[in-house]
C-alpha cells in the first residue's frame, strides 16, 4: 500500500470542539449558543463523513457545507442531522420540480441569497405540499453572496410573504474576523444588528442567528447571536497568529509518508527536475513518495524540511509529482521505511499547515484543502 496519508485524530477534534464549547460558555455565560460545524471542501480536506459523524455524535447543532452535491452526500452518513447548504442553488439538469422534490427528500437547509432562490423554492415546494426549509443570507460587506443589506428589508419582507417557506434563520458572514483591528468587522455587525432590530420592529423574526466564523468567535463575542459556525479551529489552527493564547487548539491532521528509497551520491550532483539542487558533499538522499499530485506544494522545493525520527531534513530539488527528495547529509541515520511528517506536529516538532502557509504566503485553510483526494486518510479514535 502506497505509504502517503493523512492521519486523523478524532480525539483531537474533540478537543478543538470542546475547547470552543467552553469557549462559547465563558464568553455568553448562561446562553446555549448552537454550534454549525463547517465540513465543506471535504472538511477542509478532513473527510467530510467522518469528521461529521463525529462532530455529530459530540452535539454538533448543524453542519454547513458549500454545496448540494455536498450535502447529498453527506447525507447517508448523518441521517438526522440539520445540513445547511451556504451555497446559492443552481437549477440541475433535473426538471424543476424533480430537482425541488429531491433536494426535500434529502432534508436539506437552503441558504436563499436572492429572490430568485425563493422564488422557485417556494413555488415548486408549493406543488409538492411541502415547506422548505430556509436560512436568508444577508451581505453586510463581504460583497461574495446575500441581499445588498441596505435594500435587504423589503427583500425579506416580500419573502415572508411566501407560503411554502419556513424561514429558520438569518445570517450574515464576515470579511476580516481575523484581522485584530476589528473597525469592518464591526461596522458588518452594526449593520446586520440593525437589519434586525428593524425587522423585528416590522414582526420578522427569526429562530436562528448566525454570523460568526473562526475568527468572530475568537474575536467578536457580539457576533455569537444563536449560533456560530466554526470551520478552522475545528481543525486546530487559528485564523490568526494573534488569537492563540485564547483556546488551546491541536492540529488533527499530520500529512505523513515514509522513506522508500535511499542511495548515496558524490559532492555536486544534481537532484531531481531542473536540476536546481546540488549536494555539497557525498550525500544520502532518501526519496519519498508524495509530491504535487498528493497536493504537497512544489514551492516548497528547496525551501521545505520534513522531519524524520526526531530531526529535520532539508527538501533537496524540485518536488516532483509522485516524490520528492530529502538530503539526510553524510552519515546515514535514515533507513528505508522510516516515517516522514510533511504537514502537522509530532513529538514536539512542529511542521504546522500556519507554518507552511507563512512560507508559501498563503493560508492554512488552503494547505489543507490541497491534501488531494489520492492521499489516504486514516483515522484514530
Ligand atoms: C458561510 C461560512 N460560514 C463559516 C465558515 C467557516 O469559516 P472559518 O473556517 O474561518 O471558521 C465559512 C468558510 O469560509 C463560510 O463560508
Amino acid at each position: 500500500m502506497n505509504p502517503t496519508r493523512a492521519e486523523i485524530d478524532l480525539k483531537k477534534l474533540e478537543h478543538n470542539f470542546n475547547s470552543i464549547r467552553s469557549y462559547l460558555k465563558k464568553e455568553k455565560p448562561g446562553k446555549k449558543i448552537k454550534i454549525c460545524g463547517v465540513v465543506k471542501a471535504n472538511a477542509y480536506g478532513h473527510g467530510i463523513q467522518e469528521i461529521s459523524s463525529k462532530l455529530i455524535e459530540l452535539g454538533a447543532d448543524f453542519l454547513g457545507v458549500a454545496n448540494y452535491d455536498e450535502a447529498i452526500k453527506l447525507r447517508s452518513v448523518v441521517p438526522d442531522a440539520n445540513i445547511l447548504v451556504f451555497g446559492t442553488l443552481i437549477h440541475s439538469k433535473l426538471k424543476p420540480a424533480a430537482y425541488v422534490k429531491k433536494l426535500l427528500k434529502y432534508n436539506l437547509i437552503a441558504t436563499v441569497a436572492s429572490l430568485d432562490t425563493a422564488k422557485f423554492l417556494d413555488y415548486y415546494s408549493g406543488k409538492l405540499g411541502r415547506k422548505f426549509k430556509v436560512h436568508i443570507k444577508i451581505d453586510t460587506g463581504l460583497k461574495r453572496i446575500g441581499f445588498d443589506v441596505k435594500q435587504a428589508y423589503k427583500n425579506v419582507e416580500q419573502i415572508f410573504g411566501y407560503r411554502n417557506l419556513e424561514i429558520e434563520g438569518i445570517y450574515t458572514h464576515f470579511a476580516t474576523s481575523e484581522s485584530p483591528d476589528k473597525t469592518f468587522a464591526k461596522h458588518q455587525l452594526n449593520k446586520f444588528y440593525d437589519l434586525l432590530h428593524s425587522l423585528k420592529k416590522g414582526g420578522m423574526n427569526f429562530p436562528i442567528v448566525h454570523s460568526a466564523n473562526s475568527g468572530a468567535i475568537l474575536n467578536l463575542k457580539d457576533s455569537y447571536f444563536d449560533m456560530v459556525r466554526p470551520g478552522l479551529i475545528l481543525y486546530g489552527y487559528y485564523p490568526s497568529e494573534n488569537f492563540k493564547n485564547i483556546i488551546d487548539l491541536k492540529p488533527i491532521m499530520n500529512l505523513k509518508s515514509r522513506v522508500t528509497f535511499i542511495k548515496r551520491v558524490d559532492a555536486n550532483t544534481s537532484i531531481s527536475y531542473g536540476r536546481k539542487y546540488f549536494t555539497d558533499k557525498k550525500s544520502f538522499i532518501g526519496s519519498i513518495p508524495i509530491g504535487y499530485g498528493d497536493g504537497y506544494w512544489r514551492a516548497l522545493s528547496n525551501i521545505g524540511k520534513v522531519v524524520i525520527g526526531n530531526r529535520y531534513y532539508p527538501i533537496s530539488g524540485n518536488i516532483t509529482m509522485d516524490w520528492l527528495m530529502v538530503n539526510l547529509g553524510a552519515k546515514r541515520k535514515v533507513s528505508v521505511g522510516d516515517d516522514v511528517l510533511l504537514m502537522g506536529s509530532q513529538n514536539g516538532e512542529y511542521l504546522g499547515a500556519d507554518r507552511l502557509a507563512r512560507i508559501l504566503k498563503t493560508i492554512p485553510y488552503e494547505m489543507l484543502c490541497a491534501v488531494a483526494d489520492r492521499v489516504q486518510r486514516v483515522y484514530f479514535s
